[in-house]
């Protein structure tokens, strides 16, 4: 363990955190990641702690209880129950750690890698003050991760704690490790405590919930025998066997309840056969299902965050902000010669070429001049990589000009701007293909000077000619991905002769003068047949794999949600699917009740322990209580 020995100054190393108010009714704050960093003023240090945690349930993050003085308030701690990443305590003074209600660390960020409880250090070098005793009372769940406690001279009762009850992981030696490490004074657990305890009363006895359980249950237990286990969805133990018995959830928090999955924004519609709209769907936020993402957050497929990953851009629709993937790329615009960041520069050169990555529309200018194509030995800038160059190939619009006087005499075209089109708020009809060898004039929107380049017969001698696919509208450069616009076809940006609709590794079908594949699950054809008429699934002219409804699909629905239960269809001689039994609860093999398989998602609580049977009907020698998930 690597260990900080000074304070560092914090600044802005500080990760903001303050309490987000979410739609739940849970109160959530967003936690820090400053390891061991602290504020030179410590003052400030626990009112920074205090700020950002007073009143937090749910810390969606790491909890960072660093350099705190032996007198301070940490009562406020109380209110925290979950917390998301890791907890790390370390160089405090402090005798007590009141962290109660804590009831789960989710662990899905590890302190050095490796753990989600880190308690080290707790002491005051030069004196008696120090961390004496945990009041992790409730805590019994560590999902992922180990625990490390060393060099708490002070501390007692730790190495009585089962922590192989708590952490869910196996006990790999290198994930873990609790020493008491000095403390020769610790006192013994209450005797009702049989030997494991957070403190020295009977009110501080270790509860174990997984150790204990009988061999059948999953993961944990409110008691010994098998009709003791606690629902699958829950973690750290439930006071009942339903998934609203629950301490904590495994995965979500569904109004009280566990569940494995939020109600999906899809649920399967029997009638069309389709995915429709669930109006009752909830999103995702930490671990809970939302009917709503709170402020700031948006929607990315089914759940909430704080920003749209790269390759999607954000967009309002009916009032929700979501994330919505990019067709080709996502449109960003930058700062063009002239402008902004690039107020002072001259032109585009090897300084400032890196800033042009994903621009889509440039707000100013492109400049090239020979001091940046060539380089510029005076400001020591070096020439440019052509290879560089290749980096304006995402741009569409220039707000201002674009002047090119200079460009790489071993580049023969000006492809990079094969997706350019507007110029200074005027869409680009028409251009030739230019080519030439010294410098080039200005071409700016109002007048568009194409002069002084080399003649259209010159270069038709030498075969510098568009593709023929390419239309009249003529091409950035040679070859079929460089047209303006197609003489007949086109896929993608490439023009071809015609569409794959009869032979081809996929198939397409002719909207137009576009070729569109068909979809995946359509039967490639043979002898002159197409393989669809349309896009979607539901234009093949033969499916593949099954079809349900009017729909090629790759396999019956087999437990899609629908909007009140779970769909389950089977396939009969002809690959169509039909609607098993509505009491079948896992699949069939036909449509009558008989032909279910099997009762899975029912509980099967035998009267006799013994008797206990998972996943099967009950035999006749042991009475059974029938339950269903939803708890009909
Ligand atoms: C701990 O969890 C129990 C439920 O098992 C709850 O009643 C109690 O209030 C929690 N907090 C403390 C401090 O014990
Ligand atoms: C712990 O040890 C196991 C095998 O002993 C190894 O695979 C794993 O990478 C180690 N983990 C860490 C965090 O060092
Ligand atoms: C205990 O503390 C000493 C220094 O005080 C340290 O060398 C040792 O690694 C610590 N841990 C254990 C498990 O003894
Ligand atoms: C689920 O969330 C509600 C508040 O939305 C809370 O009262 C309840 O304790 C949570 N249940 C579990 C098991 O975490
Ligand atoms: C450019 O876009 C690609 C693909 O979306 C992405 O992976 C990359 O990180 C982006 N680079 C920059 C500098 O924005
Ligand atoms: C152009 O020339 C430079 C060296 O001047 C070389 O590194 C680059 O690969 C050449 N590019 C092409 C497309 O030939
Ligand atoms: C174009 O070709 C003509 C002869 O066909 C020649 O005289 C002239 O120099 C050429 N111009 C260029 C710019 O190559
Ligand atoms: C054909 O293309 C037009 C215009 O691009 C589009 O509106 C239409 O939906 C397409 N039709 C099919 C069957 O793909
Ligand atoms: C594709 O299927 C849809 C729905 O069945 C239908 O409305 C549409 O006309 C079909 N398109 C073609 C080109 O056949
Ligand atoms: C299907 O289940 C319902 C409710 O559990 C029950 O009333 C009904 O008798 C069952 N149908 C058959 C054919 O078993």
């Amino acid at each position: 363990m690597k260990l900080a020995t000074g304070l560092w100054v914090w600044g802005s190393l500080l990760v903001a955190a303050g309490t987000v108010q979410p739609s739940a009714s849970q109160s959530v704050c967003a936690g820090t990641e400053n390891k061991l960093s602290s504020l030179s003023d410590l003052e400030q240090q626990y009112r920074a702690l205090r700020k950002y945690y007073e009143n937090c349930e749910v810390v969606m993050g790491n909890l960072e209880i660093t350099s705190i003085e032996h007198n301070r308030d940490l009562s406020f701690l109380r209110s925290i129950r979950e917390v998301t990443g890791y907890v790390l305590v370390a160089l405090n003074q402090f005798r007590y750690l009141p962290l109660e209600n804590l009831r789960i660390i989710r662990g899905t960020k590890l302190y050095e890698d490796r753990y989600a409880l880190a308690i080290f250090l707790n002491y005051r070098k030069d004196g008696n003050f120090g961390l004496q005793e945990l009041g992790l009372k409730n805590l019994t769940e560590i999902l992922n991760g180990g625990v490390y406690v060393d060099q708490n001279k002070f501390l007692c009762y730790t190495d009585t704690i089962h922590w192989q009850d708590i952490v869910r992981n196996p006990w790999p030696s290198n994930l873990t490790l609790v020493s008491t490490n000095g403390s020769s004074g610790c006192g013994r657990c209450h005797k009702s405590c049989t030997g494991r305890c957070w403190g020295p009363t009977e009110n501080h006895c270790q509860t174990l919930t997984r150790t204990v359980c009988a061999e059948q249950c999953d993961g944990r237990c409110y008691g010994p025998y098998v009709s003791d286990c606690c629902h699958r969805e829950c973690a750290g133990g439930c006071s009942g066997p339903k998934d609203t018995d629950c301490f904590a959830c495994m995965n979500f928090n569904d109004s009280g309840a566990c569940v494995t999955q939020c109600p999906q924004t899809f649920v399967y519609n029997p009638t069309t056969f389709q995915l429709e709209h669930n109006f009752n769907a909830k999103y995702t936020y930490g671990a809970f299902c939302v009917k709503k993402c709170p402020h700031n957050f948006v929607v990315d497929s089914s759940s909430c965050v704080r920003a749209c990953p790269s390759s999607k851009m954000e967009v309002e629709e009916n009032g929700i902000k979501m994330c919505k993937p990019c067709t080709d790329i996502c449109p960003k615009a930058c700062d063009g010669i002239g402008t902004g960041s690039l107020m002072s520069a001259q032109t585009v050169d090897s300084s400032n070429i890196d800033k042009f990555v994903n621009c889509t529309k440039i707000n100013g200018n492109l400049i090239f001049l020979v001091t940046g194509i060539h380089g510029d030995p005076y400001n020591a800038i070096e020439a440019i990589d052509p290879e560089k160059l290749n980096v304006f190939r995402t741009v569409r619009e220039i707000t201002g000009f674009l002047n090119i006087q200079s460009w790489p005499p071993n580049m023969t075209d000006f492809s990079v701007f094969s997706n350019l089109v507007t110029i200074g708020g005027r869409v680009l009809y028409r251009y030739v293909y230019v080519f030439k060898a010294a410098g080039l004039p200005d071409f700016r929107s109002s007048t568009m000077l194409i002069r002084d380049n080399r003649k259209a017969e010159n270069c038709t001698a030498e075969g510098m000619v568009c593709n023929h696919l390419c239309s009249k509208d003529g091409c950035w450069g040679p070859g079929p991905d460089q047209c303006l616009s197609c003489r007949r076809f086109s896929r993608g940006r490439t023009c071809i002769e015609s569409c794959n609709l009869y032979d081809g590794e996929f198939r397409e079908f002719e909207n137009g003068s576009i070729c569109v594949e068909c979809d995946p699950q359509c039967e490639k054809m043979e002898d002159g047949m197409l393989t669809c008429h349309g896009p979607g699934p539901d234009n093949c002219t033969k499916c593949s794999h099954f079809k349900d409804g009017p729909n090629c699909v790759e396999k019956c629905p087999d437990g899609l949600q629908g909007a009140n239960s779970f769909i389950f269809k089977y396939a009969d001689k002809d690959r169509e699917c039909h609607p098993c039994h509505p009491n079948c609860t896992q699949g069939c093999i036909g449509s009558s009740i008989e032909d279910c398989i099997g009762l899975m998602d029912r509980y099967l609580v035998c009267l006799l322990p013994m008797f206990f049977l998972r996943g099967s009907t009950c035999e006749h020698w042991c009475m059974c209580v029938h339950a269903t998930v939803n708890g009909e």
